[in-house]
């Protein structure tokens, strides 16, 4: 399992392409410094469990992951501290060549710490307004529920988009454990996320195998899956992948940091590429797997020995997935192509 040594191998490479990521936890964009600040400033005490000796995030496997997620979300828990999270993700990741972002934004954690979803894409929007005035990046957010959280607080949270739509909140995911119930469970909240007009993904692919991916497909119908590399374990899900036109959102950094591969050479999105599946590179949580997305589009082009046309193609791919207007899309591709 998942060891520092693991990230002794990455050096920082660079990539000197348009980058477009369609998969990033806003909670799971926060630095440790960033949350060990948030928990002073909101008097949060934090398990001295959750950091390594040199203050990074433990992060054992995937469950373990999950919990040391939960609680550094105890601590992100004002407004102003998802705003400045916001601002300060995509103003950074814009420096590193980032044009466009989806950002997945739960509300249940902010409706934990009390405050009301209104208040809290308000301070979403604010964030990324900043970000965007002062680098131009684009964004759109993914509002998602929590599969391990239940059915019911994912329907509340879907019914949430369709009381207050935004438009900047242009999606709807679920993350969470994926061993939790069964896709089926969920086809109601996701039902009501696609009536009130919202691109669908889910995590699925990820821990578990490729059963997990092809009921999603069933049961929920996205357009999307987040992960979704465990497919390449039946040639069945794959070939459905391709003819149905789904885009994966490949996280290989996630991937390797939490044990599903050792290496980004083991990563499959160049199989599933070549089955003529659609991919994308998303850096998920990106400081708790050490890395940034412009290090998940270096390092897979290094490993899979990938040429500036094919990483390209990746960023092409994430823009007509995306979940944003084609007026955007047409603007993103003129940048990408420039
Ligand atoms: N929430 C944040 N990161 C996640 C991941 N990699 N898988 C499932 N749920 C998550
Ligand atoms: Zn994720």
């Amino acid at each position: 399992m998942a060891g520092r040594a693991r990230f002794w191998h990455r050096k920082t490479l660079a990539v000197s392409i348009p980058l477009v990521e369609l998969h990033c936890h806003s909670e799971g964009a926060a630095s440790p410094d960033f949350v060990r600040a948030c928990a002073r400033r909101n008097k949060i005490s934090l398990p001295d469990n959750m950091f390594t000796s040199d203050g990074a995030y433990a992060c054992e496997d995937f469950l373990h992951f999950l919990s040391v997620y939960e609680a550094a979300c105890t601590a992100i828990c004002t407004p102003r501290d998802y705003a400045d999270l916001v601002c300060s993700y995509f103003t950074e990741a814009a420096h590193k060549g980032l044009i466009y972002g989806e950002m997945f934004i739960s509300s249940d954690h902010p409706a934990d710490a009390g405050i009301e979803y209104t208040d809290f894409i308000d301070a979403i929007a604010d964030g990324y307004e900043r970000a965007h005035a002062q680098t131009g990046v684009e964004a759109r957010f993914i509002l998602t529920c929590v599969r391990h959280f239940g059915v019911e607080r994912a329907e509340q949270t879907a019914q949430l988009a369709v009381k207050y739509p935004h438009p900047l909140v242009t999606g709807f995911g679920m993350g969470g454990d994926e061993n939790w119930g069964r896709p089926a469970d969920f086809t109601h909240a996701y039902d009501i996320a696609r009536a009130a007009g919202l691109g669908l993904t889910v995590h699925a692919g990820e821990v578990c195998g490729p059963q997990s991916v092809s009921d999603c497909l069933d049961a929920l119908k996205p357009s999307r899956i987040g992960h979704g590399v465990r497919a390449i374990e039946d040639e069945s899900v794959v070939k459905r992948l391709a003819e149905d036109g789904v885009t994966l959102e490949i996280c290989p950094g996630s991937n390797i940091a939490l044990g599903v591969y050792d290496i980004y050479a083991q990563c499959p999105l160049l199989r599933l590429r070549n089955a003529g599946v659609r991919v994308s590179i998303g850096s998920d949580d990106p400081p708790y797997f050490h890395t940034d997305i412009a290090s998940e589009y270096a390092q897979v082009q290094k490993a899979l020995d990938l040429s500036e046309q094919d990483m390209r193609a990746i960023s092409q791919n994430a823009i007509e997935a995306a979940f944003c207007d084609n007026e955007t899309k047409a603007s993103l591709l003129e940048k990408l192509n420039r």
